[in-house]
């Protein structure tokens, strides 16, 4: 199995990925790192760790880093994830018994990738603070990466502007950096929005214990896809960025050169960078479902 460590920001999509990736034998999950994002770092790390003991799975979680870089202002997501990250719902997981990881989530990506003889993906489904920590503190680390996929940006299309994306947004300098030097594979809004899944979809996954309990964490995120569309339906961006660090190919790219701006908008830029274009999106659908209902 592929070793996989996912960054993260939980976070509604977050707890669909991680769950996606702990139901899913081509990766052995071996650690989780997390971010401030869609609610502040305590919470993100509270969910981290409920998430993984409410699924069952031991890996250890390490907490990262608290603020973006530089006088860049944060905006949390409460209003589309809840104040939580999980629509009112976190208390309703388990206390998690495995203690916080005593380092930080660089130092811990570090040792991880550095101690592990496969080469380890990383999926970072949040502000991409310690992953541009790591590349500028342990660059020999981070060039042992075996593959990083990114859940951010968009190409046509923003969700905090009519450009920018969240992740990329939240630290634009971060982006800049990983675009830069960690040649990492893009999942752009662009087309996880086209993965959206809808009723049909929810009312299936939620017949079964494990997708009952996502489903309910959607709440509020389906309220406000409810509102920006009219549709009654979700978008699990990182749960489709990390469907391709399980599969690899499940996403088909394309090569673009790109950089961000200063709002973390892509634009064309001198970084090549392959970036998921598209996808079987029924197969693709199907897949979350499978995974996302096994027990
Ligand atoms: C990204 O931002 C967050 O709100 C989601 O968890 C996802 O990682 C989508 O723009
Ligand atoms: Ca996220």
């Amino acid at each position: 199995a592929i070793p996989l460590i996912i960054d993260t920001d939980p976070g509604v999509d977050d707890a669909f990925a991680l769950a996606l990736a702990a139901r899913s034998p081509e990766v052995d999950l071996i650690g989780v790192t997390t971010v401030f994002g869609n609610v502040d770092l305590d919470h993100t790390t509270r969910n981290a760790r409920r998430l993984l003991k409410f699924l069952g799975h031991d890996a250890p979680v390490a907490r990262g880093e608290a603020h973006p870089r530089g006088e860049r202002k944060k905006r949390d997501a409460g209003d589309v994830h809840g104040d939580d990250g999980l629509s009112g719902l976190a208390h309703t997981l388990p206390e998690p018994t495995r203690p916080l990881d005593e380092r930080d989530a660089v130092t811990f990506l570090r040792d991880t990738i550095e101690g592990t003889d496969a080469r380890v993906t990383v999926a970072a489904i949040g502000p991409l603070t310690n992953i541009a920590k790591l590349i500028e503190d342990h660059p020999a680390t981070a060039s042992r990466i075996g593959r990083l996929v990114v859940m951010g940006g968009g190409l046509d299309e923003g969700n905090v502007t009519s450009t920018a994306e969240f992740n990329l947004w939240s630290d634009p300098e971060a982006a800049k950096t990983v675009l830069a030097k960690a040649n990492p594979t893009l999942v752009t809004i662009d087309l996880t929005r086209r993965c959206a899944v809808y009723a049909d979809w929810l009312d299936l996954v939620g017949e079964s214990g494990l997708g009952k309990i996502l489903v309910g964490f959607a709440k509020q995120y389906r309220e406000y896809f409810k509102g920006r569309t009219g549709k009654d339906g979700i978008v699990v961006h990182d749960a489709v960025a990390v469907a391709e660090a399980i599969v690899p190919g499940i996403l088909e790219t394309k090569t673009y050169h790109l950089t961000t701006d200063d709002e973390g908008a892509l634009k064309e830029g001198p970084h090549e960078i392959d970036v998921a274009t598209g996808t079987d999106l029924d197969a693709l659908r199907e897949f979350l479902k499978d995974r996302l209902m096994r027990p």
